[in-house]
């Protein structure tokens, strides 16, 4: 590899043990990749040193202290390292508990003191404490060009696409090893050749409603899977929601880590500009047909109309999210039989809290929660046979990971399902 002359002497422990192993890690990646050179990174999202039960008890014989996990498990290393403060903006991502409702979620109070200690070892090592899988709303936005390092599907298309911003997937291992270094392989998203469309969507039906841009989503990660595609055509102003539901949708149904939308996404003024003056290798459309099909595939693992949980929050809930929630509950209860947890990050729950909007959902006899969701935390109500939820992504997971059925619908089917009991969505 090619080593700029700081990135020599972090790999030669000129700057500590952790910096060493660290750039160790990254020289293996960037090996493997084939890739020569690093680029500096400036923004890291990550699950820096992470403790669960598991963790604490595989590595209970090497102490299971901060430093031994991030150590051991993040940064691959067979001897435990002393590490400092992060380089570069580093933030944390989801978890897997929260931090005060661990109990509603099933979880133990053993699972929750080991979260709660691991993230205070990040916070010591200026870590910012986001735990979400929309960083980008929740304070950490990174501009234009600005080379990052992030993990969270979701949360990279969003950043590529919509903040044009330049980032791979990339895992924990790499994430943590960047966030001590600011270095991280310069390949994928980092390169303007990388980030051209490739395939061409044409929408022809008008897609305006947050369900709509979930679905529009889910059809095209399904026909272009990694590859980039530019939409042009009959879809709305999408907002900060829309882009998150139709991204995580993308990213869930295919591996789509970039798109266009012609006179929206910032790299993409013009169609010619979004191809990078090449021609697409495929065009399609999205029409009535096709919007049909995507509605019945992500209904196609429910059967019982008998609602037990309603899941809403995936990505995490925007603040205008859980308003049109509150409305939609209108003063009345969630059904005895139905469970209703709305996911969130700390920052807008912080607001929903200022504005009474808890206390709405509280009153409902639901929970708004923190720091995670039923796929990542693997948590549903006890007894969930058949969830109904308003995420493309979440209904392609969920069934999987915890083999109940779904329903997919707007969030007035939704609440409507958690206040009797029952499924009535139809596609509008
Ligand atoms: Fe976030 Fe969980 Fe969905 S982490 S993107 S709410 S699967």
């Amino acid at each position: 590899m090619k080593l700029k002359p700081d990135e020599q002497a972090m790999l030669d422990g000129r700057e500590g043990a952790a910096k060493r192993k660290a750039m160790e890690l990254l020289v293996r990646y960037a090996e493997a990749l084939g890739v020569e050179e690093f680029v500096d990174t400036t923004n890291v999202a990550g699950v820096p040193g992470q403790a669960n039960v598991f963790l604490r008890n595989y590595y209970r014989e090497h102490g299971a202290s901060y430093d031994a996990i991030f150590s051991l498990f993040d940064l691959d290393s067979d001897e435990i390292v002393e590490v400092p403060r992060v380089a570069v903006h580093a933030c944390h991502l989801q978890g897997g508990v929260d931090p005060e409702h661990w109990d509603v979620l099933g979880a133990s109070a053993e699972a929750a003191a080991i979260s709660r200690e691991s993230e205070a070892g990040a916070v010591e090592r200026g870590i910012r404490i986001l735990k979400t899988c929309t960083p980008y709303a929740a304070g950490n936005v990174p501009q234009k060009n600005e080379h990052c390092a992030w993990m969270e599907s979701s949360a990279v298309v969003y950043c590529n696409s919509v903040l044009g911003a330049r980032t791979n997937t990339e895992g924990r291992e790499s994430a943590s090893a960047a966030m001590l270094t600011g270095k991280i392989p310069n390949f994928g998203f980092h390169l303007d050749e990388h980030r051209r469309g490739t395939h061409a969507i044409e929408v022809a039906v008008p897609v305006d409603s947050v369900m709509d841009w979930g679905m529009l989503g889910y059809f095209v990660g399904d026909a272009v899977q990694e590859r980039i595609p530019v939409l042009t055509g009959r879809c709305g102003p999408p907002d900060l929601v829309r882009y998150k539901h139709f991204g995580a949708a993308a990213a869930s149904s295919g591996g789509v880590e970039m798109y266009h939308i012609v006179g929206r996404t910032p790299e993409a003024p013009t169609a010619e500009a979004a191809f990078g003056g090449r021609r697409p290798v495929e065009k399609i459309v999205y029409g009535e047909a096709e919007r049909r099909r995507v509605y019945e595939q992500l209904n196609s693992t429910a059967t019982d109309h008998d609602v037990d949980y309603v899941m809403l929050g995936c990505p995490h809930a925007a603040l205008e999210q859980i308003e049109e929630a509150c409305r939609l509950l209108d003063g009345r209860k969630v059904h005895a039989n139905t469970r209703l947890w709305i996911f969130t990050s700390r920052a807008v729950r912080q607001e929903a809290d200022r504005r009474g909007l808890t206390e709405v959902i509280r009153s409902a006899g639901a929970h708004l929660l923190t720091d995670t969701c039923s796929a990542i935390g693997q948590a549903l109500p006890p007894g969930t046979k058949v969830a109904a939820l308003d995420s493309a992504k979440q209904a392609h997971y969920l069934p999987a990971i915890m083999g109940i059925q779904a329903w997919f619908g707007d969030t007035a089917d939704c609440i409507a399902a958690a206040l009797t009991g029952r499924w009535h969505g139809a596609l509008r």
